[in-house]
């Protein structure tokens, strides 16, 4: 029996992997720790929520004491930890927020890892999820690869580095058993409608102003979440202690592209005259510091384990907005409250509502 600790599984990436990992893994106990902030959502995981392999826990990564005493009632083999602030926009309003979850919280699940795996620490693993965007950005040319040198540029990816930077650290210094892998732009069902493409679902359905920042011209590699997923299977089960794994969909696509196909998109499913929700396209104030481009090279988790991305562009986009169209209670239930004042705070005045 493997107890494995999976935190921030009440988000958009961590619930299909929890998902994942409580229905095919029947023999592990999965352990979801989630502080359940804007972000977290038990209503991702219903079709879990029974299943006799699945625990949820609610508890936040920024207090050590309590992550201390569930380690030690747990007795948790192997984290898979997911939890963070994740949206560059908020990290833009309130940087402190961004150290104390990405950076301070991993240190503390370090810490409880290392107090308790001090026996045996080959049968144990911190995997540590994150992105591409410690890599900063790229001109036209060019991938980054695992040695890319790190260069963040927003507070998000700032926190996103030093936290990896502290998982490598502990595996050198004290031996802890770890892994890193790094991803791009990830998109599908269950994500929060601050980021481009549920937003951008959402917006559609209501007939609102879609926000274009600047140009439209950046570009981002976007990679189907289950995809995701399934990479963090492999690399969990066969990635190599101390290594770490760049992941990516082998798709860039400009932003204005990924909208207007949305827009396509999501008018021939709702049998809307065709041209009617590109003409809620709107160019609007460029997001400060904007990374330009994105572009990763997958050629290392390609040749160590055999993973490429299954879901194509086109599948993957018509998936995901039958998706939102099909659940539009969540959607709802997820844009009430605190969203309004979230989506007026960034986009009144950008879009002169
Ligand atoms: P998300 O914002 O949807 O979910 C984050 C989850 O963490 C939420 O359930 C939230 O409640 C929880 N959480 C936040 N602060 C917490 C705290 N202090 N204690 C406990 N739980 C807390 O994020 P996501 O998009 O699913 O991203 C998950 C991870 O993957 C993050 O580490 C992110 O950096 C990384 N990542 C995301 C993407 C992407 O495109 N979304 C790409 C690459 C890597
Ligand atoms: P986002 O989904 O926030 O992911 P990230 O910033 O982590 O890449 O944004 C994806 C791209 O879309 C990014 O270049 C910023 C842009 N964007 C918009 O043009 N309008 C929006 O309203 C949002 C949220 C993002």
């Amino acid at each position: 029996m493997k107890n494995i600790l999976i935190t921030g599984g009440a988000g958009f990436i961590g619930s299909h992997v929890v998902r994942r990992f409580v229905r095919r893994y029947p023999e592990y106990t999965v352990y979801n720790l989630d502080a359940l902030t804007y972000a977290g959502n038990l209503m991702n995981l219903r079709d879990v929520e029974n299943a006799p392999n699945y625990r949820f826990i609610k508890a936040d990564i920024r207090d050590f004491d309590t992550l201390d005493r569930l380690f030690a009632k747990h007795r948790f083999d192997a984290v898979i930890h997911l939890a963070a602030e994740s949206h560059v926009d908020r990290s833009i309003e309130n940087p402190t927020a961004f150290v104390h979850t990405n950076v301070l919280g991993t240190v503390n699940l370090l810490n409880a890892a290392r107090k308790y795996w001090k026996d045996e620490p080959e049968n144990h693993l911190f995997y540590h999820i994150s992105t591409d965007e410690v890599y900063g950005t790229l001109g036209d040319q060019g991938m980054f690869t695992e040695q890319t040198c790190y260069d963040p540029r927003s507070a998000y990816s700032a926190s996103k580095a030093s936290s990896d930077h502290f998982v490598r650290a502990y595996g050198h210094t004290y031996g802890l058993p770890v892994v890193v892998s790094n991803c791009s732009n990830n998109y599908g069902p269950y994500q929060f409608p601050e980021k481009l493409i549920p937003l951008v679902i959402h917006n559609i359905i209501h007939r609102k102003p879609l926000p274009v920042y600047g140009t439209g011209q950046n570009v981002r590699d976007w990679l189907f979440v289950e995809d995701h997923a399934n990479a963090i299977d492999l690399i969990f089960h066969q990635g190599r202690r101390g290594e770490t794994y760049n992941i990516g969909g082998n798709n860039e696509q400009r932003n204005i592209d990924v909208v207007e196909k949305l827009c396509e998109i999501t008018d021939e499913m709702l049998g809307r005259t065709p041209g009617e929700s590109k003409a809620l396209i709107r160019f609007v104030t460029d997001r400060a510091g904007h990374d330009w481009r994105y572009a990763i090279d997958t050629s290392k988790i390609q040749r160590e384990l055999g993973w490429q991305p299954q879901t194509g562009w086109d599948e993957g986009l018509r998936k995901t907005v039958k998706w939102y169209l099909e659940n539009q209670d969540w959607l709802q239930q997820v844009t009430s409250g605190a969203y309004r004042e979230y989506y007026d705070k960034m986009y009144k005045k950008r879009l002169n509502e």
